[in-house]
């Protein structure tokens, strides 16, 4: 992230298992996500290109933290086809606040995910309907 990165500091930690429970060393973590603004770097303008995404790897006990900040919600594009395809429906265009993951290790399926904030705003009415 870029020097001074603005808001509110987040420290995302956890450890990596198989379906049995069993700690997964080695295992890479990539993660990508909105800054404050709820931009992405190489969709939005003006931000370095690799601006809070990169990879991980997790240790002898399966385990990772990342030092970040937390991800603002964001509304999906709101011109061209998905537009008009909002517009018909009549709904909102945001999104809730999210980290997005990609976990594999050998041997492994590839996991592609997107994780949420508790309570966050949107949830209940992601415009993707990935939430929940
Ligand atoms: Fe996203």
């Amino acid at each position: 992230m870029r020097d001074g990165e603005a808001g509110t500091p987040l420290v995302f930690q956890g450890q990596v298992t198989d379906a049995t429970g069993q700690a997964l060393p080695g295992a890479v973590l990539e993660m990508w996500q909105a800054d404050d603004d709820g931009l992405y770097a190489q969709f939005a303008p003006g931000i370095p290109e690799w601006n809070l995404r990169g990879g991980i790897v997790t240790d002898d006990e399966g385990r990772f933290a990342v030092t970040t900040i937390q991800p603002a919600p964001y509304q999906i594009p709101t011109d061209g086809s998905c537009g008009r395809l909002i517009a018909a429906a009549g709904w909102h265009a945001w999104r809730p606040a999210h980290l997005h993951l990609k976990v594999s290790a050998p041997g492994h399926q590839t996991l592609t995910t997107q994780l949420y904030f508790k309570d966050g705003a949107y949830l209940e009415a992601d415009v993707a309907s990935a939430a929940l």
